[in-house]
């Protein structure tokens, strides 16, 4: 039986019939979008790691650092490139919400897994596990795009909470080091929705 065939005046050839009328295939949406939707949000050059405006880069710990994406106030997650340039164990931490992670650059593990996230690999963190991250020896740079639901909960090895992180201590990290390097306080309301 042949693939059906969908006319854009007629429908599709079985005789049931759609909405629109002839050459209305690239009229943009002529209707309202929803009340109280968020605008969109484009960042430019995001896998550009080399030339990226350092100032953009906000310090979290020495040799550590993030990029903002996008900071979702509205549902509590946030998304941004963490660049770690040192080895070693960067934290113990667990996590209130899943956390999905593409590794652009370099590797890293999880102490209580034998699996690697290495550059160009996914990697998903259930809601609940508490892992302790490295940067292996010889990496001299990590960077990966997490998409971070919830917080982190730094823990000591018994599991007992010591700081927390979530998308509004980043923006407040975020506010305070754009002020610092010029690019002004409200730099990072773009990225918030
Ligand atoms: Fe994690």
């Amino acid at each position: 039986m042949p693939d059906e065939i969908t006319d854009v005046a007629n429908g599709p050839t079985n005789g049931s019939k759609i909405h629109g009328t002839k050459n209305d295939a690239a009229v943009p949406f002529q209707g309202d979008q929803p009340y109280g939707m968020p605008n969109d949000l484009v960042v430019s050059k995001v896998l550009d790691l080399e030339t990226t405006d350092e100032r953009l880069w906000v310090p979290q710990a020495p040799s550590v650092s993030f990029r903002p994406l996008l900071l979702s106030t509205s549902q509590g997650y946030f998304v941004n490139l963490l660049r770690v340039t040192k080895s070693g164990i960067l934290s113990r931490h667990q996590h209130t919400g899943p956390v999905c992670a593409t590794t652009l650059k370099g590797r890293w593990h999880y102490l209580e897994h034998d699996w690697w996230a290495e550059e160009g690999g996914f990697s998903f963190e259930p809601p609940g596990e508490t892992h302790t991250l490295e940067v292996p020896e010889g990496c001299e740079e990590m960077v990966t795009l997490f998409h971070v639901t919830g917080a982190y909960v730094y823990v000591d090895p018994w599991g007992r909470a010591e700081k927390v992180e979530d998308v509004f201590s980043k923006i407040r990290a975020a506010r305070e080091h754009y002020e610092k390097v010029g690019l002004g306080r409200g730099y990072v309301d773009q990225f918030i929705r």
